[in-house]
């Protein structure tokens, strides 16, 4: 399933299959993690990743009969590969608080969610504004009321909207997981407060809205999946301390 790529040697691949994580489906490489829900009609895929994981992403999804893209947010190491995904006849799904955020990464500056992220939030604004992913335009825009879009279009999870990271982050509620894009990280292979956000103030409510729903999987859009309960007191110590 994998190729042997300079990239694949550096950052390998960890998938559903090397390791069955709550019967969730992802792909895992070079910290960016996209997931899929089956369908009635199709299945649906989450984020896209870089560029550098297409060939091994595109491989993983030979196994699948994609027909909607669903972005957490807007920005490039969620969205590269949605062009050439939507190319193929897949639709996107994009909340439309991040309509113009792809490739204008400046129109929604973050902010450090801690004082220890100052210096990485600088690199991030750099860095957005230099790696543009490629245009493309979302077939469908969803607002903060259409929880029931996902289910009318055959697959059996709601959009719940987790703004702060990007004014339109939205996640996706399917059964025990909730697939929380970059409302929540386990980036550096631990539960974490996602680094960088919009608006620390929405962060916040969106965090509260993660532990009021208290799934039992937490799947974020870096790092593997992981059990609610290790990132329950992460959430709580966060809010105590700075909510
Ligand atoms: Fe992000």
């Amino acid at each position: 399933m994998k190729k042997d790529t300079m990239i694949n040697r550096l950052m390998p691949a960890v998938t559903d299959r090397d390791k069955p994580l709550g019967g969730i489906r992802y792909y895992a490489q070079g910290g960016m993690t996209c997931y899929i829900i089956r369908g009635k009609n199709g299945d649906l895929l989450i984020d896209t990743g870089l560029f550098y994981i297409h060939s091994g992403l595109e491989k993983w999804l030979e196994a699948y009969r994609i027909k909607h893209l669903f972005l957490t947010h807007a920005h490039a190491d969620h969205d590269w590969n949605a062009a050439a995904i939507q190319a193929k006849g897949v639709k996107i799904l994009l909340s439309e608080r991040d309509k113009g955020l792809n490739r204008h990464y400046m129109t929604q500056p973050v902010k450090p969610t801690f004082p220890k992220y100052r210096f990485r939030n600088l690199t991030q604004w750099v860095n957005g504004s230099i790696f543009r992913s490629p245009e493309y335009k979302p077939d469908i825009y969803f607002t903060g009321s259409e929880s029931g879009l996902l289910k009318k279009l055959g697959y059996p999870a709601e959009i719940v909207p987790l703004p702060g990271h990007t004014y339109g982050s939205a996640g996706l509620l399917s059964g025990k997981v909730l697939y929380c894009g970059d409302a929540f990280t386990a980036l550096w292979k631990r539960p974490d407060i996602t680094p960088h956000a919009v608006s620390i103030r929405e962060m916040r409510s969106s965090l509260r809205r993660i532990l009021e729903i208290s799934p039992e999987w937490l799947a974020c859009g870096h790092g593997l999946p992981l059990r609610f309960e290790e990132a329950r007191p992460v959430i709580e110590d966060y809010l105590r301390k700075r909510g």
